[in-house]
Protein backbone atom coordinates (compact mmCIF):
# COMPACT_ATOMS: atom_id res chain seq x y z
CA UNK A 1 0.00 0.00 0.00
CA UNK A 2 1.10 3.39 -0.89
CA UNK A 3 1.40 6.23 1.77
CA UNK A 4 0.98 8.83 -1.26
CA UNK A 5 -1.97 7.64 -3.20
CA UNK A 6 0.35 6.99 -6.26
CA UNK A 7 0.44 2.56 -7.29
CA UNK A 8 -0.57 0.56 -10.09
CA UNK A 9 -3.65 -2.03 -8.58
CA UNK A 10 -4.29 -5.39 -10.41
CA UNK A 11 -8.19 -5.79 -10.00
CA UNK A 12 -9.75 -9.51 -10.40
CA UNK A 13 -13.17 -8.80 -12.42
CA UNK A 14 -14.68 -11.86 -13.24
CA UNK A 15 -12.19 -13.52 -15.06
CA UNK A 16 -10.29 -10.85 -16.54
CA UNK A 17 -7.48 -8.70 -14.88
CA UNK A 18 -7.25 -5.22 -15.06
CA UNK A 19 -4.26 -3.05 -13.93
CA UNK A 20 -5.84 0.80 -12.77
CA UNK A 21 -3.76 3.58 -12.52
CA UNK A 22 -4.76 5.70 -9.30
CA UNK A 23 -3.37 9.08 -10.13
CA UNK A 24 -4.59 10.45 -12.99
CA UNK A 25 -2.60 13.35 -14.21
CA UNK A 26 -4.38 17.01 -14.92
CA UNK A 27 -3.72 20.51 -14.17
CA UNK A 28 -4.17 21.60 -10.61
CA UNK A 29 -7.11 22.85 -9.09
CA UNK A 30 -7.52 26.16 -7.35
CA UNK A 31 -7.89 25.09 -3.75
CA UNK A 32 -10.10 28.57 -2.71
CA UNK A 33 -13.53 28.72 -2.77
CA UNK A 34 -15.25 24.99 -4.42
CA UNK A 35 -18.82 25.09 -3.76
CA UNK A 36 -20.01 23.16 -0.51
CA UNK A 37 -22.14 20.35 -1.85
CA UNK A 38 -25.66 20.15 -0.56
CA UNK A 39 -26.30 16.78 1.56
CA UNK A 40 -29.63 15.93 3.67
CA UNK A 41 -29.78 17.73 6.71
CA UNK A 42 -30.89 16.36 10.37
CA UNK A 43 -34.68 15.69 10.19
CA UNK A 44 -36.85 17.67 11.52
CA UNK A 45 -40.49 16.94 12.95
CA UNK A 46 -42.70 15.52 15.77
CA UNK A 47 -42.95 11.62 16.88
CA UNK A 48 -46.21 10.17 18.72
CA UNK A 49 -44.39 7.84 21.20
CA UNK A 50 -43.41 10.33 24.30
CA UNK A 51 -46.74 11.77 24.88
CA UNK A 52 -49.10 9.20 23.15
CA UNK A 53 -47.34 6.09 23.72
CA UNK A 54 -49.12 3.32 22.30
CA UNK A 55 -52.98 5.26 22.48
CA UNK A 56 -52.19 6.58 18.56
CA UNK A 57 -54.60 6.66 16.39
CA UNK A 58 -56.14 8.89 13.42
CA UNK A 59 -57.50 11.79 14.96
CA UNK A 60 -54.27 11.90 17.22
CA UNK A 61 -52.30 12.09 13.71
CA UNK A 62 -54.39 14.72 12.43
CA UNK A 63 -54.42 17.06 15.59
CA UNK A 64 -50.69 17.11 16.40
CA UNK A 65 -50.23 17.83 12.10
CA UNK A 66 -52.84 20.68 12.38
CA UNK A 67 -50.83 21.79 15.78
CA UNK A 68 -47.36 21.76 13.78
CA UNK A 69 -49.18 24.14 10.86
CA UNK A 70 -50.94 26.40 13.80
CA UNK A 71 -48.24 26.68 15.90
CA UNK A 72 -46.16 27.60 12.86
CA UNK A 73 -43.32 25.18 13.97
CA UNK A 74 -43.83 23.96 10.28
CA UNK A 75 -42.83 27.17 8.69
CA UNK A 76 -39.53 26.74 11.43
CA UNK A 77 -38.85 24.21 9.41
CA UNK A 78 -40.26 20.83 10.92
CA UNK A 79 -42.12 18.58 8.55
CA UNK A 80 -42.60 15.19 9.56
CA UNK A 81 -45.47 14.06 11.29
CA UNK A 82 -44.19 10.39 12.25
CA UNK A 83 -46.27 7.82 13.94
CA UNK A 84 -44.54 5.74 15.94
CA UNK A 85 -45.61 2.04 18.21
CA UNK A 86 -49.44 1.19 18.42
CA UNK A 87 -50.72 2.25 15.00
CA UNK A 88 -51.46 -1.72 14.34
CA UNK A 89 -51.55 -4.87 16.73
CA UNK A 90 -49.16 -7.36 14.83
CA UNK A 91 -52.31 -8.80 13.00
CA UNK A 92 -51.84 -9.68 9.16
CA UNK A 93 -54.41 -11.19 6.10
CA UNK A 94 -54.09 -14.60 4.27
CA UNK A 95 -51.75 -12.68 2.34
CA UNK A 96 -49.33 -11.41 4.82
CA UNK A 97 -50.76 -7.81 4.28
CA UNK A 98 -50.72 -5.37 7.31
CA UNK A 99 -54.07 -5.36 9.22
CA UNK A 100 -55.14 -1.80 10.97
CA UNK A 101 -58.00 -1.40 13.06
CA UNK A 102 -60.62 0.36 11.01
CA UNK A 103 -62.44 2.78 13.90
CA UNK A 104 -58.54 3.73 14.69
CA UNK A 105 -57.45 4.79 11.05
CA UNK A 106 -60.73 5.79 9.33
CA UNK A 107 -62.02 7.19 6.27
CA UNK A 108 -60.67 10.96 6.36
CA UNK A 109 -62.22 11.84 2.76
CA UNK A 110 -64.84 10.62 0.70
CA UNK A 111 -64.20 7.55 -1.37
CA UNK A 112 -61.41 6.73 0.94
CA UNK A 113 -61.77 3.23 2.73
CA UNK A 114 -61.29 2.79 6.50
CA UNK A 115 -58.50 0.84 7.71
CA UNK A 116 -55.97 1.98 5.32
CA UNK A 117 -53.07 4.15 5.90
CA UNK A 118 -53.08 5.90 3.05
CA UNK A 119 -55.92 8.04 4.40
CA UNK A 120 -53.37 9.64 7.16
CA UNK A 121 -51.00 10.05 5.09
CA UNK A 122 -52.73 11.60 2.79
CA UNK A 123 -54.50 13.83 5.56
CA UNK A 124 -50.71 15.11 6.67
CA UNK A 125 -49.28 15.65 2.78
CA UNK A 126 -52.52 18.03 2.39
CA UNK A 127 -51.30 20.22 5.04
CA UNK A 128 -47.56 20.23 3.03
CA UNK A 129 -45.74 17.81 5.71
CA UNK A 130 -44.60 14.50 5.50
CA UNK A 131 -45.28 11.23 7.51
CA UNK A 132 -43.91 8.68 9.11
CA UNK A 133 -44.34 5.49 10.15
CA UNK A 134 -42.74 2.51 12.92
CA UNK A 135 -41.92 -0.87 12.65
CA UNK A 136 -39.66 -3.38 14.21
CA UNK A 137 -37.05 -5.37 12.51
CA UNK A 138 -37.60 -8.73 14.79
CA UNK A 139 -40.63 -10.58 14.26
CA UNK A 140 -42.30 -8.91 18.07
CA UNK A 141 -41.91 -4.90 18.14
CA UNK A 142 -41.51 -3.20 21.52
CA UNK A 143 -45.39 -3.39 22.63
CA UNK A 144 -44.62 -7.26 23.53
CA UNK A 145 -42.02 -7.31 25.18
CA UNK A 146 -43.12 -4.37 27.81
CA UNK A 147 -46.54 -2.89 27.02
CA UNK A 148 -46.49 0.85 27.78
CA UNK A 149 -50.21 1.38 28.49
CA UNK A 150 -52.77 -1.64 27.52
CA UNK A 151 -52.04 -5.18 26.22
CA UNK A 152 -48.74 -6.60 24.66
CA UNK A 153 -49.13 -6.98 21.04
CA UNK A 154 -47.25 -10.17 19.52
CA UNK A 155 -46.05 -10.28 16.06
CA UNK A 156 -45.53 -6.22 15.82
CA UNK A 157 -42.67 -6.32 13.83
CA UNK A 158 -41.31 -7.15 9.98
CA UNK A 159 -39.17 -9.85 10.39
CA UNK A 160 -39.61 -12.43 7.39
CA UNK A 161 -41.28 -9.79 6.13
CA UNK A 162 -39.73 -6.66 5.07
CA UNK A 163 -39.69 -6.79 1.07
CA UNK A 164 -43.55 -6.57 1.87
CA UNK A 165 -43.86 -4.23 4.65
CA UNK A 166 -41.49 -1.95 3.09
CA UNK A 167 -42.88 -1.50 -0.07
CA UNK A 168 -46.29 -1.07 1.64
CA UNK A 169 -45.08 1.33 3.57
CA UNK A 170 -43.81 3.31 0.09
CA UNK A 171 -46.94 2.55 -1.58
CA UNK A 172 -49.30 3.86 1.59
CA UNK A 173 -47.04 7.23 0.86
CA UNK A 174 -45.02 7.38 3.95
CA UNK A 175 -41.97 9.56 3.51
CA UNK A 176 -40.10 8.24 6.49
CA UNK A 177 -39.42 5.15 8.73
CA UNK A 178 -38.08 4.33 12.15
CA UNK A 179 -37.31 0.84 12.52
CA UNK A 180 -37.36 -0.60 16.29
CA UNK A 181 -34.94 -3.32 17.50
CA UNK A 182 -37.01 -5.26 20.54
CA UNK A 183 -37.80 -7.88 18.60
CA UNK A 184 -34.20 -8.26 16.65
CA UNK A 185 -32.68 -7.75 20.38
CA UNK A 186 -34.64 -10.24 21.93
CA UNK A 187 -34.05 -12.96 19.12
CA UNK A 188 -30.12 -11.92 19.10
CA UNK A 189 -29.89 -11.13 15.72
CA UNK A 190 -27.34 -9.11 14.34
CA UNK A 191 -27.95 -5.31 13.64
CA UNK A 192 -25.74 -4.73 11.50
CA UNK A 193 -27.34 -7.56 8.79
CA UNK A 194 -30.94 -6.96 9.56
CA UNK A 195 -30.68 -2.99 8.98
CA UNK A 196 -28.86 -3.88 5.72
CA UNK A 197 -31.00 -6.12 4.82
CA UNK A 198 -34.12 -3.19 5.55
CA UNK A 199 -32.42 -1.14 3.92
CA UNK A 200 -31.92 -3.02 0.34
CA UNK A 201 -35.63 -3.71 1.16
CA UNK A 202 -36.34 -0.15 1.08
CA UNK A 203 -34.16 0.51 -1.77
CA UNK A 204 -36.04 -2.35 -3.49
CA UNK A 205 -39.66 -0.35 -2.58
CA UNK A 206 -38.49 3.31 -3.49
CA UNK A 207 -37.13 1.42 -6.81
CA UNK A 208 -40.64 0.41 -7.51
CA UNK A 209 -42.89 3.20 -5.99
CA UNK A 210 -40.35 6.44 -7.09
CA UNK A 211 -41.21 7.32 -3.49
CA UNK A 212 -38.10 8.16 -1.10
CA UNK A 213 -38.39 6.78 2.52
CA UNK A 214 -36.11 8.47 4.92
CA UNK A 215 -34.53 5.33 6.99
CA UNK A 216 -34.45 5.30 10.99
CA UNK A 217 -32.52 3.24 12.48
CA UNK A 218 -33.69 2.63 16.32
CA UNK A 219 -31.32 -0.35 18.25
CA UNK A 220 -30.53 2.15 20.79
CA UNK A 221 -26.38 2.16 20.14
CA UNK A 222 -26.06 -1.71 20.60
CA UNK A 223 -22.99 -2.72 18.27
CA UNK A 224 -22.06 0.69 17.76
CA UNK A 225 -24.03 1.93 14.73
CA UNK A 226 -22.00 4.49 14.00
CA UNK A 227 -19.62 2.26 12.76
CA UNK A 228 -21.67 0.43 10.46
CA UNK A 229 -25.26 2.87 9.87
CA UNK A 230 -23.77 5.34 7.34
CA UNK A 231 -24.88 4.36 3.72
CA UNK A 232 -26.41 1.18 5.10
CA UNK A 233 -27.54 -1.50 1.99
CA UNK A 234 -26.46 2.15 -0.20
CA UNK A 235 -29.30 4.13 1.12
CA UNK A 236 -28.03 8.07 0.90
CA UNK A 237 -29.21 9.73 4.11
CA UNK A 238 -30.27 7.67 7.11
CA UNK A 239 -30.10 8.18 10.94
CA UNK A 240 -28.90 5.86 13.96
CA UNK A 241 -29.49 5.72 17.61
CA UNK A 242 -27.04 6.21 20.21
CA UNK A 243 -28.52 5.76 23.11
CA UNK A 244 -32.27 4.13 24.85
CA UNK A 245 -35.12 6.46 25.18
CA UNK A 246 -34.61 9.73 27.32
CA UNK A 247 -38.03 9.51 29.23
CA UNK A 248 -40.78 6.37 28.71
CA UNK A 249 -44.14 8.02 27.34
CA UNK A 250 -46.04 10.41 29.20
CA UNK A 251 -49.30 10.07 28.56
CA UNK A 252 -51.66 13.31 30.25
CA UNK A 253 -55.13 11.34 31.84
CA UNK A 254 -53.36 8.11 31.55
CA UNK A 255 -51.50 6.34 34.37
CA UNK A 256 -48.16 7.55 33.27
CA UNK A 257 -48.96 11.24 33.84
CA UNK A 258 -46.69 11.47 36.53
CA UNK A 259 -43.54 10.52 34.68
CA UNK A 260 -40.85 13.29 34.73
CA UNK A 261 -38.21 13.78 31.93
CA UNK A 262 -34.99 14.35 33.41
CA UNK A 263 -32.23 16.50 32.53
CA UNK A 264 -29.39 14.87 34.08
CA UNK A 265 -30.95 11.66 31.06
CA UNK A 266 -30.89 13.91 28.62
CA UNK A 267 -27.70 15.23 29.06
CA UNK A 268 -25.96 11.33 29.17
CA UNK A 269 -28.03 11.19 25.77
CA UNK A 270 -26.35 14.22 24.47
CA UNK A 271 -22.93 12.27 25.68
CA UNK A 272 -23.69 8.95 24.10
CA UNK A 273 -24.37 10.68 20.45
CA UNK A 274 -21.35 12.15 20.23
CA UNK A 275 -19.35 10.17 17.54
CA UNK A 276 -17.96 13.32 14.96
CA UNK A 277 -15.96 10.83 12.75
CA UNK A 278 -19.41 9.23 11.55
CA UNK A 279 -21.39 12.04 11.52
CA UNK A 280 -20.83 13.43 7.32
CA UNK A 281 -22.20 13.86 4.52
CA UNK A 282 -26.14 13.58 5.09
CA UNK A 283 -26.07 10.58 8.00
CA UNK A 284 -26.68 11.72 11.76
CA UNK A 285 -26.00 10.27 15.23
CA UNK A 286 -29.30 10.35 16.92
CA UNK A 287 -29.72 10.83 20.89
CA UNK A 288 -33.41 10.37 20.54
CA UNK A 289 -36.28 12.26 20.26
CA UNK A 290 -36.43 15.72 22.34
CA UNK A 291 -38.33 16.05 25.74
CA UNK A 292 -38.51 19.79 25.80
CA UNK A 293 -42.06 21.02 26.39
CA UNK A 294 -42.70 17.72 28.20
CA UNK A 295 -42.96 17.54 32.11
CA UNK A 296 -39.81 17.59 34.33
CA UNK A 297 -37.68 20.23 32.35
CA UNK A 298 -37.98 23.81 33.38
CA UNK A 299 -37.76 26.71 30.66
CA UNK A 300 -34.05 27.20 31.19
CA UNK A 301 -33.41 23.69 31.01
CA UNK A 302 -35.53 23.33 27.70
CA UNK A 303 -33.22 25.94 25.68
CA UNK A 304 -30.04 24.15 27.32
CA UNK A 305 -31.03 21.21 25.46
CA UNK A 306 -32.20 22.67 22.44
CA UNK A 307 -28.64 24.27 22.07
CA UNK A 308 -27.12 20.77 23.20
CA UNK A 309 -29.25 19.01 19.83
CA UNK A 310 -28.38 22.08 17.87
CA UNK A 311 -25.02 22.12 18.63
CA UNK A 312 -24.43 18.27 17.84
CA UNK A 313 -26.39 18.28 14.35
CA UNK A 314 -29.14 16.01 15.69
CA UNK A 315 -32.32 15.40 14.09
CA UNK A 316 -34.66 17.50 15.56
CA UNK A 317 -37.68 15.17 16.65
CA UNK A 318 -40.06 16.91 18.98
CA UNK A 319 -41.68 14.55 21.54
CA UNK A 320 -43.97 16.96 23.41
CA UNK A 321 -47.87 17.38 22.27
CA UNK A 322 -47.88 20.37 19.87
CA UNK A 323 -51.63 21.01 21.12
CA UNK A 324 -50.14 21.87 24.59
CA UNK A 325 -47.16 23.73 24.00
CA UNK A 326 -46.42 27.06 26.10
CA UNK A 327 -45.32 29.98 24.33
CA UNK A 328 -41.49 29.56 26.12
CA UNK A 329 -41.26 26.26 24.51
CA UNK A 330 -42.92 27.30 21.60
CA UNK A 331 -40.10 29.92 21.03
CA UNK A 332 -37.42 27.67 22.45
CA UNK A 333 -38.40 25.45 19.46
CA UNK A 334 -38.48 27.77 16.53
CA UNK A 335 -36.08 29.59 17.17
CA UNK A 336 -34.13 30.30 13.63
CA UNK A 337 -30.79 31.56 14.35
CA UNK A 338 -30.69 28.19 16.76
CA UNK A 339 -31.98 25.79 14.13
CA UNK A 340 -29.81 27.27 11.68
CA UNK A 341 -26.78 25.67 13.51
CA UNK A 342 -28.66 22.20 13.81
CA UNK A 343 -29.39 22.50 10.18
CA UNK A 344 -25.95 24.05 8.70
CA UNK A 345 -25.26 23.02 5.31
CA UNK A 346 -21.49 21.29 6.42
CA UNK A 347 -23.06 18.79 8.34
CA UNK A 348 -20.33 17.53 10.70
CA UNK A 349 -20.92 17.42 14.66
CA UNK A 350 -19.48 19.24 17.39
CA UNK A 351 -16.56 18.64 19.01
CA UNK A 352 -14.95 18.72 22.99
CA UNK A 353 -12.77 21.69 22.52
CA UNK A 354 -12.06 22.47 26.31
CA UNK A 355 -12.96 20.53 29.42
CA UNK A 356 -12.29 21.85 32.90
CA UNK A 357 -12.44 20.71 35.94
CA UNK A 358 -15.71 20.55 37.75
CA UNK A 359 -17.71 19.73 34.72
CA UNK A 360 -17.04 22.75 32.78
CA UNK A 361 -17.40 22.46 28.69
CA UNK A 362 -16.87 23.85 25.86
CA UNK A 363 -18.09 22.54 22.39
CA UNK A 364 -17.49 23.84 18.99
CA UNK A 365 -19.27 22.64 15.58
CA UNK A 366 -17.87 24.32 12.62
CA UNK A 367 -20.14 26.21 10.56
CA UNK A 368 -20.63 26.46 6.39
CA UNK A 369 -19.35 29.84 6.57
CA UNK A 370 -15.32 30.11 7.10
CA UNK A 371 -14.57 31.46 10.45
CA UNK A 372 -17.72 31.05 11.96
CA UNK A 373 -18.12 28.34 14.80
CA UNK A 374 -21.40 27.42 16.89
CA UNK A 375 -19.91 27.47 20.57
CA UNK A 376 -21.57 26.07 23.94
CA UNK A 377 -20.20 26.54 26.98
CA UNK A 378 -22.00 23.89 29.82
CA UNK A 379 -22.09 23.70 32.81
CA UNK A 380 -22.70 20.32 34.00
CA UNK A 381 -20.94 20.92 37.43
CA UNK A 382 -22.23 17.90 40.14
CA UNK A 383 -25.43 19.48 42.28
CA UNK A 384 -22.69 17.92 44.67
CA UNK A 385 -20.40 20.80 44.54
CA UNK A 386 -21.26 23.77 46.14
CA UNK A 387 -20.26 26.09 42.98
CA UNK A 388 -23.93 26.95 41.39
CA UNK A 389 -22.40 29.47 38.66
CA UNK A 390 -19.33 29.48 36.84
CA UNK A 391 -17.09 31.47 34.57
CA UNK A 392 -16.40 29.52 31.44
CA UNK A 393 -14.08 30.42 28.83
CA UNK A 394 -13.28 29.91 25.41
CA UNK A 395 -10.76 31.26 23.18
CA UNK A 396 -10.12 31.67 19.55
CA UNK A 397 -7.34 28.91 19.45
CA UNK A 398 -9.73 26.54 20.98
CA UNK A 399 -11.98 27.13 17.88
CA UNK A 400 -8.88 26.80 15.71
CA UNK A 401 -9.29 30.29 14.37
CA UNK A 402 -6.80 32.20 13.49
CA UNK A 403 -6.28 36.06 14.08
CA UNK A 404 -6.89 38.19 17.73
CA UNK A 405 -10.16 39.27 17.44
CA UNK A 406 -13.80 37.77 16.47
CA UNK A 407 -17.09 38.73 17.01
CA UNK A 408 -19.66 37.18 19.32
CA UNK A 409 -23.79 37.01 18.41
CA UNK A 410 -25.75 35.09 21.26
CA UNK A 411 -28.14 33.41 18.85
CA UNK A 412 -30.99 32.91 21.05
CA UNK A 413 -31.55 36.55 21.16
CA UNK A 414 -30.12 37.56 17.55
CA UNK A 415 -27.43 40.59 19.72
CA UNK A 416 -23.95 40.98 18.83
CA UNK A 417 -22.26 40.91 22.15
CA UNK A 418 -19.12 42.66 20.83
CA UNK A 419 -15.49 42.26 19.30
CA UNK A 420 -13.72 40.46 21.74
CA UNK A 421 -9.75 39.97 21.68
CA UNK A 422 -8.69 36.25 21.87
CA UNK A 423 -11.06 34.68 24.13
CA UNK A 424 -14.98 35.45 25.53
CA UNK A 425 -16.19 34.02 28.81
CA UNK A 426 -19.69 34.04 30.39
CA UNK A 427 -21.19 33.11 33.44
CA UNK A 428 -23.07 30.04 33.19
CA UNK A 429 -25.63 28.71 35.49
CA UNK A 430 -25.28 25.03 36.89
CA UNK A 431 -26.96 22.72 34.94
CA UNK A 432 -27.41 25.43 32.10
CA UNK A 433 -25.74 26.30 28.41
CA UNK A 434 -24.59 29.41 26.94
CA UNK A 435 -24.67 28.86 23.23
CA UNK A 436 -22.83 31.21 21.18
CA UNK A 437 -21.83 32.03 17.32
CA UNK A 438 -18.37 32.92 17.19
CA UNK A 439 -17.27 34.87 13.55
CA UNK A 440 -13.52 34.66 13.14
CA UNK A 441 -11.03 34.19 10.90
CA UNK A 442 -10.48 31.13 9.39
CA UNK A 443 -6.81 29.39 9.62
CA UNK A 444 -4.81 28.31 6.57
CA UNK A 445 -5.65 25.11 6.10
CA UNK A 446 -2.92 22.18 5.21
CA UNK A 447 -3.08 20.42 2.01
CA UNK A 448 -2.55 17.12 2.48
CA UNK A 449 -3.36 16.07 -1.06
CA UNK A 450 -2.30 16.45 -3.64
CA UNK A 451 0.73 15.75 -1.51
CA UNK A 452 4.53 15.59 -3.23
CA UNK A 453 3.96 12.43 -4.19
CA UNK A 454 1.64 13.47 -6.60
CA UNK A 455 2.97 17.15 -7.37
CA UNK A 456 1.97 18.43 -10.71
CA UNK A 457 -0.98 16.24 -11.09
CA UNK A 458 -4.63 16.54 -10.01
CA UNK A 459 -7.28 14.14 -9.56
CA UNK A 460 -7.19 11.17 -8.00
CA UNK A 461 -9.29 8.51 -9.30
CA UNK A 462 -9.97 5.36 -7.15
CA UNK A 463 -11.62 2.33 -9.13
CA UNK A 464 -13.38 -0.50 -7.81
CA UNK A 465 -11.44 -2.58 -5.08
CA UNK A 466 -9.17 0.22 -4.69
CA UNK A 467 -7.10 2.57 -2.13
CA UNK A 468 -5.49 5.11 -1.59
CA UNK A 469 -3.63 5.83 2.04
CA UNK A 470 -1.78 9.27 3.12
CA UNK A 471 -0.16 10.41 5.95
CA UNK A 472 -1.65 13.59 7.68
CA UNK A 473 -0.19 15.65 11.07
CA UNK A 474 -3.40 16.82 12.65
CA UNK A 475 -2.26 18.70 15.80
CA UNK A 476 0.62 18.24 18.69
CA UNK A 477 -2.25 19.09 21.63
CA UNK A 478 -4.17 16.08 21.55
CA UNK A 479 -7.16 17.54 20.08
CA UNK A 480 -10.49 15.39 19.79
CA UNK A 481 -10.64 15.69 15.63
CA UNK A 482 -9.28 17.65 12.70
CA UNK A 483 -11.85 18.55 10.19
CA UNK A 484 -10.82 17.87 6.33
CA UNK A 485 -12.80 19.10 3.18
CA UNK A 486 -12.95 16.88 0.44
CA UNK A 487 -12.66 18.85 -3.19
CA UNK A 488 -13.74 16.07 -5.86
CA UNK A 489 -16.22 15.90 -9.08
CA UNK A 490 -18.82 13.00 -9.85
CA UNK A 491 -20.36 13.71 -12.95
CA UNK A 492 -22.85 11.28 -12.64
CA UNK A 493 -26.68 11.52 -11.26
CA UNK A 494 -26.16 9.21 -8.25
CA UNK A 495 -24.49 9.56 -5.24
CA UNK A 496 -20.50 8.06 -5.51
CA UNK A 497 -19.59 6.58 -1.91
CA UNK A 498 -15.80 5.88 -0.38
CA UNK A 499 -15.50 3.72 2.86
CA UNK A 500 -13.11 6.19 5.15
CA UNK A 501 -10.46 4.63 7.78
CA UNK A 502 -8.22 6.31 10.06
CA UNK A 503 -5.75 5.06 11.84
CA UNK A 504 -7.02 1.60 11.57
CA UNK A 505 -10.36 2.87 13.46
CA UNK A 506 -13.80 1.74 12.01
CA UNK A 507 -14.10 2.75 8.53
CA UNK A 508 -17.34 4.58 7.81
CA UNK A 509 -18.76 5.95 4.20
CA UNK A 510 -18.85 8.91 3.08
CA UNK A 511 -21.02 9.84 0.22
CA UNK A 512 -20.10 11.80 -2.84
CA UNK A 513 -23.45 13.52 -3.99
CA UNK A 514 -23.47 14.48 -8.11
CA UNK A 515 -21.27 17.68 -9.26
CA UNK A 516 -22.00 16.82 -12.76
CA UNK A 517 -19.05 18.44 -14.45
CA UNK A 518 -17.94 21.36 -11.75
CA UNK A 519 -16.12 20.64 -8.37
CA UNK A 520 -18.05 19.81 -4.76
CA UNK A 521 -16.49 19.95 -1.69
CA UNK A 522 -17.63 17.54 1.70
CA UNK A 523 -16.15 17.75 4.89
CA UNK A 524 -15.70 15.11 7.43
CA UNK A 525 -13.84 15.21 10.77
CA UNK A 526 -11.09 12.45 12.07
CA UNK A 527 -9.76 11.75 15.45
CA UNK A 528 -5.74 11.96 15.21
CA UNK A 529 -3.96 9.00 16.49
CA UNK A 530 -1.51 9.48 19.78
CA UNK A 531 0.03 12.65 20.52
CA UNK A 532 3.32 11.26 19.60
CA UNK A 533 2.03 9.97 16.26
CA UNK A 534 0.57 13.87 15.64
CA UNK A 535 4.10 15.15 16.01
CA UNK A 536 5.85 12.77 13.29
CA UNK A 537 3.08 13.39 11.16
CA UNK A 538 2.10 9.74 11.15
CA UNK A 539 -1.52 9.74 10.81
CA UNK A 540 -3.04 7.49 8.21
CA UNK A 541 -6.11 7.94 6.32
CA UNK A 542 -7.14 6.09 3.62
CA UNK A 543 -10.05 5.90 1.12
CA UNK A 544 -11.22 3.01 -0.41
CA UNK A 545 -13.81 1.07 -2.45
CA UNK A 546 -14.90 -2.76 -3.12
CA UNK A 547 -17.93 -1.79 -4.90
CA UNK A 548 -18.42 0.98 -7.15
CA UNK A 549 -16.39 3.78 -8.53
CA UNK A 550 -15.44 6.45 -5.97
CA UNK A 551 -15.46 10.28 -7.43
CA UNK A 552 -11.98 11.97 -8.70
CA UNK A 553 -10.50 13.61 -5.87
CA UNK A 554 -9.20 16.74 -6.67
CA UNK A 555 -7.47 18.33 -2.93
CA UNK A 556 -8.10 17.14 0.39
CA UNK A 557 -7.43 19.94 2.93
CA UNK A 558 -7.15 19.88 6.72
CA UNK A 559 -8.53 22.67 9.26
CA UNK A 560 -7.73 22.35 13.06
CA UNK A 561 -10.24 22.21 15.35
CA UNK A 562 -8.31 24.08 17.84
CA UNK A 563 -4.37 25.02 17.61
CA UNK A 564 -1.96 24.41 19.98
CA UNK A 565 -0.26 27.29 22.38
CA UNK A 566 2.90 27.65 22.21
CA UNK A 567 4.26 25.31 24.77
CA UNK A 568 1.89 22.68 23.02
CA UNK A 569 -0.49 22.32 26.00
CA UNK A 570 -2.39 19.72 25.65
CA UNK A 571 -6.43 20.82 25.06
CA UNK A 572 -9.14 19.33 26.63
C1 LIG B 1 -38.27 1.89 21.88
C2 LIG B 1 -37.77 3.14 21.15
C3 LIG B 1 -38.72 4.29 21.40
C4 LIG B 1 -40.12 3.95 20.97
C5 LIG B 1 -40.55 2.68 21.69
C6 LIG B 1 -41.87 2.14 21.21
O1 LIG B 1 -38.19 2.05 23.24
O2 LIG B 1 -36.48 3.44 21.58
O3 LIG B 1 -38.25 5.45 20.73
O4 LIG B 1 -40.16 3.78 19.59
O5 LIG B 1 -39.61 1.63 21.50
O6 LIG B 1 -42.21 1.02 21.95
Amino acid sequence: MSNHGCKITVLAIGVAIVATLLCVPGKLTAQSAPKATAIPLPPMGWSSWNSFSNTVDSQVIADQAKATISTGMHKAGYKYINIDEGWWLGKRDEHGNIVVDPKAWPALAPGERAGDMSNIVRYIHGLGLKAGIYTDAGRDGCGTMSPDIGPGYPNEGSEGRYEQDFLQFAKWGFDYVKVDWCGGNKENLDPAVQYAEIARAIGRAEAITGHRLYFSICNWGKESPWTWAPNIGGLTADIWRTSGDIVDPIVAGSKNAGRRASFKKMLSNFDQGIHPEAQHTGFYNDPDMMVIGMPGLTDAENRAHMSLWAISGAPLLVGADLTQLSDATLATLTNSAVLAIDQDALGPQSVKVREEAGGLEVWSKRLARPGDRAVLLLNRADAALSIAVSPITVTWKDLGLAGSSATVIDPWNGKSLGTFNASYTATVQRGDAVLLIVRGTETKAAHILPSQAIKGTAGLSLATANEVTFRFKASTCGLPAASFQIVYKNPDQAPRMAELRVNGQDATRILFPSTGTAEGAIWIQAAPNSAEANESGNNLMSLSTSTGVVPQIESISLYQNGICDAGGQKNP
